[in-house]
């Protein structure tokens, strides 16, 4: 099997600004265990100011992006304006974008594939909200967001997959360790047979959801869990321990 190098994400949401950007920086700069790929997402008004700041071996990434080049979009930014900026991954389809912004599984996909034609390597957001779990429908839900994905790309390499039940999102509620790993071990099977075996092989499935410095090596021990998207924990110093979750 592909050794899958472990990912983390810290996702700031609408959180911060320089000063705590600074604080945050200082953290981070200098202690980063280099085999991990950290990627810090901050609100798009800062991806400049956290671009300049951060170590080179840190990424930034961006919290959405639209599907085409340019144009009347009032209040939105595009991959080509990300990479003038030398931002190099983004985060698409969070549950925030689909449920608060209402975006659609086909406008998601659209993005994906934008983005990828544009060369940034995107965290696809995926997860099922609580009624869906309880409903039983927790796989039907994500295979129907991951479905329209796969329909609108071809080139899987530039993907990550977050796994990211809303449930769990900003409630303190985290995802068991196994409650985890068994959705990400259906992810990865469903990808054997809708994409390709080596595709399932070497994605990373990440898991976010209330990880802490507290839960997070318990969740990174588990063999389909290949790293993080951190919210609240992002902002502060416990980050450190969650990059740190495979030592
Ligand atoms: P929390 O870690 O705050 O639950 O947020 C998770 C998340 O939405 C990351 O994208």
């Amino acid at each position: 099997m592909a050794a899958r190098k472990f990912f983390v994400g810290g996702n700031w949401k609408m959180n911060g600004n320089k000063a705590a950007i600074d604080v945050i920086v200082e953290r981070l700069n200098g202690s980063i265990n280099t085999s991990v790929e950290t990627v810090c997402a901050p609100p798009q008004c800062y991806l400049d100011y956290t671009k300049s700041k951060l170590d080179s071996s840190l990424f930034v990434a961006a919290q959405n992006c639209y599907k085409v080049e340019k144009g009347a979009f009032t209040g939105d930014i595009s991959p080509a304006m990300l990479k003038d900026l030398g931002v190099s991954h983004v985060i698409l389809g969070h549950s925030e974008r689909r449920h608060v912004f209402g975006e659609s599984d086909q406008l998601v996909a659209d993005k994906c594939a934008h983005a990828l034609a544009n060369d940034l390597t995107v965290i696809a957001c995926i997860g099922e909200k609580l009624e869906e779990r309880e409903a039983g429908q927790t796989e039907a839900v994500n295979v129907r967001q991951l479905t329209a994905i796969k329909n609108a790309i071809s080139d899987w390499s530039k993907v990550v997959i977050a796994y990211e039940p809303v449930w769990a999102i900003g409630t303190g509620k985290t995802a068991t360790p196994d409650q985890a790993q068994e959705v990400h071990e259906e992810l990865r099977k469903w990808l054997a047979s809708e994409v390709s075996k080596e595709v399932s092989d070497s994605i990373r499935i990440i898991y976010g959801g209330s990880v802490t410095g507290a839960n997070c090596k318990d969740l990174a021990k588990k063999p389909d869990i290949d790293g993080f998207l951190v919210g609240g924990a992002s902002l502060k110093p416990e980050f450190v321990d969650i990059i740190n979750a495979r030592d």
